[in-house]
């Protein structure tokens, strides 16, 4: 009776085990996505999911994936931005064993920085504007960086803080200004890492890619690698916010206009056309504005009907990638980047002061403001 019972137990087990082997294809997927990080954290840097937006998919007959780059250790895109950026100081021989690297950064690229530099045991030094919030550079300097906030002057004034951040550098030995808007090792992170992710991901069968542009080294460095990789085939958009003079450069034709307003999001949105872009512009097919009431609108969407709690350039990715597929039509595959989580903004996004001051209260659709949880 036992014996029946044992040999039962283990017969089923055996089928159930069977349901799994031989190593399936999402095996070999779970042991290289999973993989031991021999080099500890920088190992764990990239190789993102890239999750189908069930209700935009749903609702446009498109395919809409996201590249969920907020599971990166630091919780953004930038992340791969700041490996490759140090990485390339070291190739260059400008960084030895425990020399400084200086940035200037009030985001992402500084926290990203942090991970990487102790990780790899380098001292990490931060210029930014001292118009930044108080909890940038708390969070910055623990995680061990030294940080400068100075005056918050144009970019033409050599007091901004991206020429004291070189300056600062320069006088040092062993240290190196990673210069994150024109230094193409930026670019290159995502012609080597993101661009063949998301074609291995799709099997080759994406039709779009939209992503919106700070040190644009996404944009670019997805946009060489997809068109290089599908002969063209792909069409690469670029997305870009109010207070950015990206999308009138690409419907002018290539005329650099002013700088004027300013947008909700952070991280992305340009007055110039960076070095990590000027080798790829010409390969974009085309541009999409999109205002803040639809980014703010996308970042209530995505949390109520995906679960993704985003930043608002995300949401203005997932916005632009709508726009994609609606214009292509259905059945089109268009990927876009989700670049970070809303937990450095929730103190805005979801607070109704904050939305009445911005006047984006009115874009919050009525079946969502039980979002607006903060008062
Ligand atoms: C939240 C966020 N989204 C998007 C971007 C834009 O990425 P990229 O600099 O590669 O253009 C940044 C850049 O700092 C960012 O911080």
């Amino acid at each position: 009776m036992f014996r029946t019972a044992v040999r039962r137990f283990a017969s089923t087990a055996l089928k159930s085990a069977e349901a799994f082997a031989p190593p399936s294809a999402r095996l070999i997927d779970i042991a290289q996505a999973q993989r031991i990080s021999q080099n500890g954290l920088v190992d764990a840097i990239g190789n993102t999911p890239l999750i189908r937006m069930k209700h935009l998919s749903d609702e446009t007959g498109c395919e809409i994936l996201g590249k969920a780059e907020f599971q990166n250790p630091g919780g953004s895109v930038k992340d791969r931005a700041a490996l490759y950026v140090v990485k390339d100081a070291e190739e260059r021989g400008l960084l030895k064993p425990g020399g400084t690297v200086v940035e200037g950064t009030a985001g992402n690229t500084g926290i990203g920085l942090a991970h990487v530099c102790r990780s790899k045991g380098y001292k990490l030094v931060i210029y930014m504007p001292n118009t930044q919030a108080q909890g940038k550079i708390d969070l910055l300097r623990l995680l061990g960086a030294e940080v400068y906030p100075v005056p918050a002057v144009a970019f033409e004034d050599p007091e901004n803080y991206n020429h004291q951040a070189r300056r600062h550098a320069e006088r040092l030995d062993n240290a190196v200004w990673t210069n994150q808007f024109d230094n193409i090792a930026n670019r290159r992170a995502h012609i080597e890492t993101t661009g063949p992710e998301i074609w291995t991901q799709t099997s080759g069968k994406i039709d779009a890619f939209t992503c919106a542009s700070g040190t644009a080294g996404t944009i670019a460095g997805i946009t060489r690698y997809l068109k290089t990789v599908s002969d063209g085939r792909v069409k690469c958009i670029v997305a870009d916010p109010p207070g950015s003079v990206i999308h009138s450069y690409i419907q002018s034709g290539g005329k650099l206009g002013e700088r004027k307003g300013g947008s909700i999001t952070e991280g992305i949105g340009q007055g110039r056309i960076t070095d990590n872009l000027k080798p790829d512009i010409g390969l974009l097919d085309d541009s999409v504005h999109i205002p803040d009431a639809d980014s703010i609108a996308m970042v209530y969407r995505c949390l109520d009907e995906e679960g993704l709690y985003l930043g608002a350039s995300s949401a203005l990715n997932v916005a632009a990638a709508k726009k994609v597929a609606e214009r292509m039509g259905p059945g089109h595959t268009v990927v876009t980047i989700l670049c970070d989580g809303a937990y450095r903004y929730a103190d805005r996004l979801f607070s109704r002061k904050w939305l009445e001051e911005k006047k984006l209260l009115d874009a919050i659709p009525s079946h969502l403001e039980k979002y607006i949880v903060l008062p």
